[in-house]
């Protein structure tokens, strides 16, 4: 795996990672893939720093320990400020911290961070040296291979080379450039077209980094095509619309196995579900990352239905579509 990186492999906290994503890895959907794919990197959506600072901590941050290993997001452009907020979640305990350089949503644009930041590698460069001197956790950062005009090869060497000699040495690369005028966040992640190739060339020309490829991928041929190339791979949507197909990768590829079968992995998750009752969350917090768990299944769409109708229930439906399941198997 990874071609020619001996030694610095040793740093990566892992090979498969689940991307962050906003209002989807939340820490029970963290809990959860946890169980099912031990192995797996899980990541927060991306946080604020002035939240970390000023905001409710146990909301903002908060996260279980069953849940490591776990990377935080960071939002921003202060050095001051993100600094501080890697204190903070070095603090909680987690085990790396991120820095979002590829979000290209109107409130992070105006915010001046996310992937306009990569016009600014600087700047990206002095962040990253004042989160590192501020913690004894990794910091790295997650970026475009560019952005707008700005998106040769060339562009983004001369960002990953600037950030890295503020003593990064591990960069998540989102293998589409991003236009921040005229798509929504949702088209940036579909229209500009994937470019992996320039993510296998990055790690061929600068092998002494870390660096793991993101973006479209959805198979285990793809999985195994990247890993021969670079570090590792994360996945996103996937990860989220076929879970169990990260439980396969964490078994297959990193010899963890976690439940047998999905009925397993139901029964694993009801412990999750109490925890969330007894921090005052309705069960179905936790349930509605069960929706996908049977995706190209016999009975996928009872479950699913099922799962929406009685997700009040004391168990987040958990039960009733159980019970689905058996009668659509039955009548198979
Ligand atoms: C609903 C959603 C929310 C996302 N939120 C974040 C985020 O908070 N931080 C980030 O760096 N990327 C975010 N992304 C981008 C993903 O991390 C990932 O780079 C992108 O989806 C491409 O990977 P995929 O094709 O495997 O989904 C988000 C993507 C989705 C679909």
């Amino acid at each position: 795996m990874g071609g020619g990186c001996s030694g610095v492999c040793m740093a990566l906290i892992g090979p498969i990672h689940v991307a962050p994503m906003m209002e989807v890895t939340d820490r029970w959907f963290r809990q959860v893939h946890r169980l099912w794919a031990p192995g797996v990197v899980q990541w927060t959506e991306m946080v604020v720093g002035h939240a970390v600072l000023h905001g409710d901590r146990h909301r903002v941050i908060g996260f279980d320990p069953s849940e490591h290993p776990v990377v935080v997001q960071l939002g921003g452009d202060d050095p001051a400020v993100l600094a501080q907020a890697a204190r903070i979640v070095e603090d909680a305990g987690y085990d790396e911290i991120n820095l979002n350089v590829g979000c290209p949503s109107s409130r992070v644009r105006a915010g001046a961070f996310g992937a306009i930041l990569m016009r600014r590698p600087d700047r990206v460069a002095r962040v990253v040296e004042a989160m590192r001197s501020a913690v004894s956790i990794p910091v790295h950062v997650k970026h475009r291979i560019g952005v707008d005009e700005l998106d040769a090869y060339e562009d983004m060497l001369r960002f990953v080379d600037t950030v890295a000699s503020a003593g990064c040495d591990t960069f998540y690369v989102h293998a589409r450039k991003a236009w921040l005028q005229g798509l929504s966040p949702k088209e940036n992640r579909t229209v500009p077209p994937l470019r992996h190739d320039e993510v296998h060339r990055l790690k061929a020309e600068r092998p002494h980094l870390t660096i793991v490829t993101n973006g479209g991928i959805t198979t285990d041929d793809a999985v195994d095509a990247h890993l021969a190339e670079v570090d590792g791979v994360m996945i996103g949507r996937a990860a989220a619309d076929d879970p169990w197909w990260m439980a396969s990768l964490s078994q297959r590829i990193l010899r963890m196995p976690g439940p047998a079968t999905r009925l397993d992995a139901i029964e694993v998750v009801r412990p999750v579900i109490a925890r969330a009752v007894a921090e005052g969350r309705p069960p179905h917090a936790v349930t509605r990352h069960l929706v996908h768990l049977f995706a190209n299944q016999p009975g996928t769409r009872r479950w699913r239905r099922a799962l929406s109708e009685h997700r009040h229930d004391p168990d987040g439906g958990l039960d009733a579509a159980v019970a689905e399941l058996h009668a659509a198997m039955e009548a198979a």
